[in-house]
């Protein structure tokens, strides 16, 4: 299999983050959203992040322009009837990947792979919704995409190995380390952080410290970059929130039960960076 045109369906902070990838590796990129208008509002958000890079002297002028030249955005998903492999990056909600993968589905021509970057949800089931279940993998990139090495990869019980190990081989020519998950609720990386950062959330609520206690305690006791809150804030409220969700539903154990003050947070629209506000200002 060979990936030269790729299909972002998402344009959000991971979707572009995706994109952004891809292009810089050398794969012509769609960009697809709810609008053209969303999806060119993201590539030039790509430009800005450029941008910055170029100031800091880590990339010429050359080299952006290159990167841009390869990001297309378009108007729907129904573009993407000439890419090899369509990677739907939406929201955490099972009933819209649902959606987005069956008219990726009809969309996208017969042989072509269908990925997710889905955090939590069973790929199995998204691959259940599809005329091409064998196409199908799970192809989880980590926030913020440029910068972190990982994409963990998920075989649903349907995926075929050649798939699997074409996508694998994929997301390490675009310069990530893989990591192999089996499909069960929240993969490797989500089945521990979630948990860790839902304990926080129950940590602050009993007073056990403040957010910056809790995050100066975990970032210089234990060498993280940056704390529990400071981490949910990156990802977005909604999105721990969701898949905390996912694992308490997809388990049935009450060890994963949502924190109250997280869903309080969710349904003030205290989201994260993404909103201006979450467990900090921005
Ligand atoms: N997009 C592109 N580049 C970004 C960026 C973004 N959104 N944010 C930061 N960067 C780049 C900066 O440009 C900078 O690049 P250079 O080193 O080349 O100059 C580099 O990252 C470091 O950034 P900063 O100096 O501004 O800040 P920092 O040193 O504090 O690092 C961080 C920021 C990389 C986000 C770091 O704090 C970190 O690694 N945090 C942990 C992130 C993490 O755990 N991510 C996983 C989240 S979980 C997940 O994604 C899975 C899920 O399903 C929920």
């Amino acid at each position: 299999m060979k990936f030269e045109k790729v299909g972002v369906l998402g344009t959000g902070q991971m979707g572009a983050g995706i994109a952004q990838v891809a292009a810089k590796a050398g794969c012509a990129v769609l960009m697809a959203d709810i609008s053209l208008d969303i999806a060119e509002k993201a590539k030039d958000k790509i430009g800005k992040q450029l941008k910055k890079a170029i100031t800091k002297g880590k990339i010429d002028q050359t080299e952006a322009d290159r990167i841009l030249a390869h990001l297309t955005p378009v108007e729907s998903v129904d573009a993407f009837d000439r890419v090899d492999i369509g990677i739907e990056a939406a929201t955490e909600n099972i009933g819209l990947k649902l959606e987005l993968f069956k008219r990726m589905d009809d969309a996208l021509k017969p042989g072509a792979v269908l990925a997710t970057n889905t955090s939590s949800i069973s790929i199995t089931l998204l691959a259940a919704a599809t005329k091409r279940p064998d196409r199908v993998v799970g192809m989880h990139f980590m926030n913020p995409v440029p910068v972190m090495k990982l994409v963990e990869m998920i075989k649903g019980l349907q995926t075929s190995d050649e798939t699997f190990e074409a996508v694998r081989t994929l997301a390490e020519d675009w310069g990530k380390t893989t990591t192999s998950s089996a499909d069960y609720p929240g993969f490797m990386v989500n089945r521990l952080l979630i948990p860790y950062l839902n304990e926080a959330c129950s940590a602050l609520m009993e007073g056990v410290g403040t957010i910056s206690d809790i995050d100066e305690s975990i970032k210089l006791g234990l060498n993280h970059p940056m704390g529990p809150f400071q981490l949910a804030d990156l990802i977005g409220l909604d999105t721990v929130l969701a898949i905390a969700r996912v694992l308490h539903n997809g388990f049935a154990d009450p060890k994963y039960r949502p924190n109250a003050l997280l869903v309080k947070y969710v349904e003030a629209g205290w989201l994260g960076r993404k909103t201006g506000k979450g467990f900090y200002t921005y």
